[in-house]
């Protein structure tokens, strides 16, 4: 029976950092991996391939919208849909292969197929079975079903077919206002679609700063995507290869229906863990589907742990990440560690969306006594030069101390500038600290020290 260290089961953004990190400590590593390619959700059907159309689409769209405000005249380009899709799909490739290669460099043994756990200390891939001294399972998530609509991934569509649809839609309906929502909308009504998203809540983004969110929204729907919000999606109803979405607005219970080309689902994701032979071993799981861990990433058996998105916490690549390279330390005798407090989100649409730490709704909630620091790219000289000064940054810092509680961005590169605020908040720091720091001109950078200037005695721009 061949024996590991360590068998990690999944390689995507959590799995693959957990076994190249466990590999550098000097553990002997396998990872289990049944795609044909490593990297996962986020590589394969996820963040990678979808910001390669949020690149190309948003080219297009500079293409139509400001290059002849630059003087950049001439026909405008139209879309080859199969050499967009190869693009994508390039991009893709290079990615996966990239984990090849690192896991080659690294000397992880990459174990092909689906793995089962038949019992604490072994995983079965295929017909053989191998040993492992401990077990990280890695297997991610899965979108989650709506009651009422059957996905076929041709009409109605996750994330995952609407990244390969045939032809761009005339129409699109999204079901959910949340991230896949928005980037994929985004995407689309850039190409041509005519996109209308119908959300259960009445603001987007659950759980955003509030101010950013309706901002978001109000820009989106310059761009042309139109908003449905407080309608719970009662049923999607299929017939000739067109689609319409049956939902019924919250406050009237007033039915109403939608017609589209194609309806993409994106109401969340769920973990995913079937197959692993979980509920024979007794491991715990949460009362929502999650694998129950405690802080040091392990399950109620010992040598099982787990990370990523069949865990708690928020369903975000760099979080696995986080986690993998934590739980690879842990095993290997060290210590690791995840600062759940400063984790980032960001959103890729145009502009993009970020931000650490609380919100200024959370704040209130908890009666806490802040301030907040804004700044509007409007007041930015190199985000108007680029047409992108829309937005602002948001910074909330303690009333007594000035310690940085949590910083919203909604503009060009937010989600880059928001590491400022990161590193800034690991150490501890006060707006102060980031507004006394010297910040290269012209950047969107400065509107960051100008938020934190803002909370204290004013932004030199505003
Ligand atoms: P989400 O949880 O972000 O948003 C789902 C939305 O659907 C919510 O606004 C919810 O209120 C709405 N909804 C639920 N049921 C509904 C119904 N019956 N009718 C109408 N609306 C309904 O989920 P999403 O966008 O599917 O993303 C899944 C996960 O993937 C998230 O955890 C997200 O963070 C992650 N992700 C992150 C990305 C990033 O970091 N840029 C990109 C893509 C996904």
């Amino acid at each position: 029976m061949p024996s590991f260290d360590l068998i990690v089961i999944g390689a995507g953004p959590g799995g693959y950092v957990c076994a190249i990190r466990a590999a550098q400590l000097g553990l002997k590593v396998a990872c289990v991996e049944g795609r044909e390619t490593l990297g996962g959700t986020c590589l394969n059907v996820g963040c990678i391939p979808s910001k390669a159309m949020l690149h190309a689409s948003h080219m297009l769209h500079e293409t139509h919208e400001n290059f002849e405000k630059m003087g950049l005249m001439g026909a405008r380009p139209t879309v080859d849909w199969a050499k967009m899709q190869g693009y994508k799909q390039d991009v893709v490739n290079g990615n996966t292969k990239g984990i090849e290669f690192l896991f080659k460099k690294n000397k992880v043994t990459w174990l092909k197929g689906w793995a089962s756990i038949p019992a604490p200390g072994q995983v079965k891939v295929g017909d053989d079975v191998h040993e492992a001294k401990h077990i990280v399972i890695a297997t991610g998530s899965e979108p989650a079903s709506l009651p009422g609509v059957t996905v076929d991934e041709k009409t109605v569509v996750t994330s995952t077919g609407a990244l390969a649809l045939p032809t761009i839609p005339k129409s699109m309906v999204v079901i959910g206002a949340g991230v896949i929502g928005l980037e994929l909308g985004s995407v689309y009504a850039r190409l041509g679609t005519a996109v209308t998203v119908v959300e259960y809540l009445d603001a987007i983004t659950p759980g955003m700063d509030g101010e950013v969110a309706k901002n978001l929204q109000r820009i989106l729907g310059k761009q042309g995507l139109k908003f449905v919000m407080g309608a719970a999606v009662q049923g999607v109803d299929v017939a000739k290869g067109a689609a319409s979405v049956r939902y019924k607005l919250r406050k009237t219970e007033a039915d109403a229906a939608i017609e589209a080309e194609t309806v993409l689902v994106a109401t969340g994701r769920k973990p995913y863990t079937t197959g692993l032979g979980l509920e024979a071993l007794g491991v715990e799981m949460e009362p929502r589907g999650q694998i129950r861990i405690n802080d040091h990433w392990a399950t109620n058996i010992p040598g099982i742990h787990a990370i990523g998105d069949a865990v708690t916490g928020p369903m975000l690549a760099h979080k696995a990440e986080d986690e993998g390279m934590a739980v690879a330390e842990v095993i290997a005798g060290k210590h690791g560690h995840v600062n759940y407090g400063v984790i980032p989100g960001v959103i890729y649409t145009t502009p993009e969306v970020a931000s650490v730490g609380q919100t200024e709704e959370q704040l209130k909630a908890e009666g806490r006594a802040y301030k907040v620091g804004k700044f509007p790219f409007m007041g930015n000289a190199r985000a108007k030069a680029v047409f992108q000064a829309e937005g602002f940054v948001k910074m909330l810092a303690c009333k007594e101390t000035d310690r940085i509680l949590g910083c919203h961005i909604i503009g060009p590169g937010a989600g880059d500038l928001i590491h400022e605020i990161c590193v800034a908040m690991e150490f501890g720091a006060s707006a102060q600290d980031v507004a006394l720091t010297c910040h290269a001109h012209p950047t969107y950078s400065e509107a960051v020290r100008e938020a934190a200037l803002a909370c204290g005695d004013g932004a030199i721009h505003a």
